[in-house]
């Protein structure tokens, strides 16, 4: 079971991949998939049914018990858990609080990574997330890394109108046992600190085409 093509964009909290990956994936025509939602949806649903989230054992049983689905929708992942949509609540501040506790679960880790890479079967993709390249898709060629300043991305965080702790954030995802956030072997590091969307996107698409992949050659296979 392995998708076609994917295009791995890790990094830490605000450092440009939801947008850059989104706008990457419109301009190759691939499906644009949000690992972290998946994260922040288990996470949402934690804190709804009152499990104590610094639990391991108490957020295993709740993983294991959820029935978490992604899907490919308007070439887009759209995660649903217990039935629910829980897209407005993915962004709440005690979501940011709480989803670091539930991501370092070796169990929760394992039944998203298999939802993942079920719903990209067979299709191309830019996936973005901390482990994508390291460990989800570790076999993709086409591998980013992308990073910012802590002021940067702290700046960034709030004219996003959110009160996210991303330093804390950052150090918890870094210093896990299970997937810590780490550079994966091969992957290309780009600094966004001082570009812009738009042309953190070129740069990507430009160094895709040096590794023989762009928009023309993926579809004068089809
Ligand atoms: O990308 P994001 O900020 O929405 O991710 C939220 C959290 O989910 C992040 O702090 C760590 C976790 N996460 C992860 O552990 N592995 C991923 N592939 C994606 C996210």
């Amino acid at each position: 079971m392995s998708a076609d093509h994917v295009i791995a964009i890790d990094g830490p909290a605000a450092s440009g991949k939801s947008s850059v990956a989104r706008a990457l994936a419109k301009r190759l025509g691939f499906c644009y998939v949000n690992s972290g939602a998946m994260y922040r949806a288990v996470t949402w649903r934690a804190l709804q049914r009152g499990i104590a989230v610094q639990d391991p054992d108490a957020v295993t049983a709740l993983a294991e018990e959820a029935r978490l689905a992604c899907a490919l929708i308007n070439d887009e992942s759209r995660i649903s858990i217990d039935n629910f949509d829980p897209s407005p609540h993915l962004h709440s501040d005690e979501v940011n609080r709480a989803v670091s506790l539930v991501s370092r679960v070796p169990r929760v880790r394992e039944i998203i990574n298999l939802q993942m890479r079920r719903c990209v079967a067979g299709r191309d993709v830019v996936v973005e997330g901390r482990d994508i390249g390291s460990v989800v898709f570790p076999e993709t060629p086409f591998k980013f890394f992308l990073d910012a300043s802590p002021e940067v991305r702290a700046r960034r965080r709030n004219a996003q109108g959110q009160r996210d702790e991303i330093a804390m954030r950052d150090q918890a995802d870094s210093s896990r046992q299970t997937a810590p956030l780490v550079i994966a072997p091969a992957a290309e590091r780009i600094d966004t600190s001082a570009l812009t969307i738009p042309e953190v996107v070129e740069e990507i698409l430009k160094r895709l085409r040096a590794k023989g992949l762009s928009r023309a050659t993926v579809n004068s296979r089809r």
